[in-house]
């Protein structure tokens, strides 16, 4: 069980999970200060610390900034305040003193709440801290309530940083991140921590394709397996910044919340603002092991459904894109049926004048002319077939063009005076106002009421701009949180509604992929890119937090319709297989043959993905440039395991070498379940499992093993 130990003396606390220690020391000055995060330490070696005085402190150094778990701005601190206010009177210095604490009880663990009141505004702050049974993962989120009255006037919150994670004197500093852009994104960046601040952010009121809110600091020497890896995550759906900042005094802080300058938060009297978690863990055993970590986490704590297998579906959007109909969308299902997929998708095009991207959305009816009897007759049909139905939406978003914008051209998002800027030939839907939530929650819920459609892929294609809410009742920067704050309650009220109902978050592919998203939804679409080779880099990212659980990866046509690239289907396959498996290619154009291999494809992962979606991962060789990539996928119980080995082309007529596999019982016997071979652990686990690879590029395999149990 995780603990929190508490020394009052002292004015320390530890918090620890089964591998790592949180301690936190309130200072003679009131400071909260991060005293300690990495191995487990006793109550009795945490007060040890306070003996060992802060190294290289400088007359123009305060020695408390960069240490603060409680960053708030103000007296001779300089760095990033994680908590930076305005009173009305002009003052921006906090002075919190600390007036309580009490430990909440929760089934799967427990939470430590720190309690501060500034020394003289009417602004109290709560720290909360939770930690879980079976998890190093610490969430912290924070609370700033306005305890005042009406002539105190409002208290500007400028920056409510949902955590300020002290990192402990590394010898080097290390950043790992993922960058990326609509067609490639999550791709790993690893680079020394330079001074300064290093902002990773996003000010377009979602997550983003650019950059992801989570971040991993190591010594430089930490790898796949070995060396320690100190990393967060915040739960945010729309714009976000996450400060690294390494001061010259080599004291280094990762701090992230909501928001991004310059928009803040006018807190009335009697009013509070909680922020999103933002968690963090230290871990041990390289960035293989940091990422377990994360995917248990978001298995047990942040999904939904985590016991769920995701089913193989099949999407129609690079096969028809907007040339949808009640015919060809059967003729598909029954094709993707053949291959063996469980949920059919129509994606966009089925409603409205949506026969182009120029039309339509906002009018979430389906279209007279495509579909006469409405989408009954097809789903009935995809019923039949023994699929789930599945449909494409983008609920904050309206065309110009479309009945919604005639009726209510002030629900977008718009200043007066200046110009409202399309993307994609569309405006987004002030989702912060109660009427269009209300709006929207009746038009989905009508749709869901008399459809049978059990899952919806729920698209956001643009990102804000003119954010402007010019009838506003109080203060219209609220929109950029109102808006997600709405969007998690809508989601919840229609998955509450309908149980059945699953949800992929998609925004122009992966750009709506974070914590918070995954607490209100079940997979992710990952990209647009399906090109299998640029997949690899994907996914690789995708992989450092996010689970293959959540991982949306279909096998489309070749040459690729957006790269142009041609890669063999079973390459195709096995990088999908990587994922929750998917196919999306114009199965009209797919030979018998490929339809047979690509049967045989979709049964062969149906026989490994509870290895995949719910095991371990382990990364074995990464893609780092070199030819060849594998991942190894365990069963929690250990009794089975899948390999799936990528080479995108043979260089120097090398021989493949063999894959040294990880976690398995060193007296076990392995069986391949495809050759009947049997291997050793101790042979797999030192030698490696020789791999057969053709010599052709792209050349790919399913290693399925599972334990014997003979004698
Ligand atoms: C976005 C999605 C695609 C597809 C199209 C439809 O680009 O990422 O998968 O749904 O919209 O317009």
């Amino acid at each position: 069980m995780p603990s929190i130990a508490h020394d009052p003396e002292h004015r320390l606390w530890v918090l620890s999970g089964p591998g790592s220690s949180y301690v936190l020391h309130l200072d003679d000055a009131d400071r909260l200060r991060g005293l300690h995060w990495g191995p487990r330490l006793t109550l009795e070696q945490a007060v040890s610390l306070l003996r060992y005085p802060e190294p290289g402190r400088r007359s123009f150094e305060d020695g408390a900034d960069g240490t603060l778990d409680l960053d708030t701005a103000g007296a001779m601190r300089y760095a990033h305040a994680g908590v930076q206010v305005r009173f009305p009177d002009g003052v921006r210095d906090l002075e919190p003193q600390p007036t309580g604490e009490e430990s909440l009880h929760h089934e799967d663990g427990t939470e430590l709440v720190l309690r501060f009141a500034d020394r003289h505004y009417p602004l109290t702050l709560e720290a909360h801290y939770r930690l879980r049974a079976d998890t190093d993962v610490i969430e912290r989120h924070l609370v700033l309530r306005h305890t005042g009255t009406e002539a105190d006037g409002a208290i500007t919150i400028v920056r409510a940083d949902s955590a300020t994670w002290v990192l402990p004197r590394l010898g080097e500093y290390r950043l790992s991140q993922v960058r990326g852009q609509w067609c490639a994104e999550t791709q790993l960046n690893r680079t020394p921590l330079p001074y300064g601040e290093t902002v990773l952010t996003s000010r377009r009121g979602t997550t983003g394709h650019q950059s992801n809110p989570w971040a991993m600091i190591d010594d430089g020497g930490a790898d796949e397996v070995h060396g320690a890896v100190w990393s967060c995550a915040l739960a945010w759906s729309g714009s976000w910044r996450l400060t690294a900042e390494r001061m010259p005094t080599e004291r280094v802080t990762l701090s992230a919340g909501f928001g991004h300058d310059p928009v803040t938060w006018k807190l009335l009297p009697g009013e509070e603002l909680a922020t999103p978690v933002c968690a963090g863990a230290y871990t041990e055993g390289g960035f293989g092991a940091a990422s377990r970590l994360w995917h248990r986490h978001v298995l047990n704590h942040v999904l939904p459904h985590p016991e769920e297998i995701r089913p193989v579906l099949y999407n129609s959007w690079e096969a028809t894109e907007f040339d949808i109909e009640l015919t060809g969308q059967i003729a598909l299902a029954e094709k993707a049926a053949a291959l063996g997929a469980e949920l059919f998708v129509m994606d966009d095009g089925w409603f409205g004048a949506r026969t182009h991207d120029a039309a339509g959305l906002g009018d979430w009816t389906p279209s007279p002319d495509r579909f006469p009897d409405g989408l009954t007759p097809l789903i009935d049909r995809v019923h039949d077939l023994g699929m789930r139905f599945g449909l494409w939406v983008e609920p904050e978003m309206v065309n110009p063009d479309s009945d919604l914008y005639r009726a209510h051209p002030d629900w977008v998002l718009h200043h007066p005076h200046r110009r409202r800027t399309e993307h994609r030939n569309q405006l987004v839907l002030n989702l912060a106002r109660p009427d269009v939530a209300a709006w929207l929650h009746g038009r989905l819920d009508e749709l869901l009421s008399k459809n049978a459609i059990d899952f919806l892929k729920w698209d956001m294609n643009r990102p804000f701009s003119e954010a402007g809410w010019p009838d506003a009742d109080g203060d219209p920067d609220r929109l950029w949180i109102k808006h997600v704050r709405n969007l998690y309650t809508l989601l919840d009220r229609l998955r509450a509604d309908h149980p059945h109902l699953r949800i992929e978050s998609c925004s122009s592919g992966g750009g709506r992929l974070d914590l918070g998203i995954l607490a209100h939804t079940d997979q992710v679409w990952t990209s647009d890119n399906t090109d299998a080779v640029d997949r690899v880099e994907i996914q690789h990212g995708f992989s450092q937090l996010y689970p293959a659980r959540i991982m949306g990866a279909w096998v489309t046509d070749s040459p690729n319709p957006y790269t142009g690239r041609s890669v063999p289907l079973d390459f195709r396959f096995h990088v999908a297989m990587n994922g929750v498996l998917g196919i999306g290619g114009d199965l009209s154009r797919w030979s018998p043959a490929e339809m047979d291999r690509a049967a045989e494809h979709v049964a062969a992962y149906k026989r490994v993905r509870h290895l995949v979606q719910l095991g371990e991962q382990h990364r074995l060789r990464p893609r780092d440039g070199g030819e060849l990539s594998a991942v190894q996928y365990l069963a929690p119980d250990g009794r089975e395991t899948a390999v799936i080995a990528l080479r995108t082309a043979r260089r120097f007529g090398r021989d493949d070498p063999a894959l040294p596999l990880r976690a398995l019982e060193p007296s076990a016997r392995y069986r391949d379940a495809a050759t009947g071979v049997l291997h050793h652990g101790a042979v797999l686990l030192t030698h490696g499992l020789p791999l057969e690879l053709d010599a052709d590029d792209h050349a790919s395999i399913l290693v399925h093993l599972i334990r014997d149990s003979t004698p």
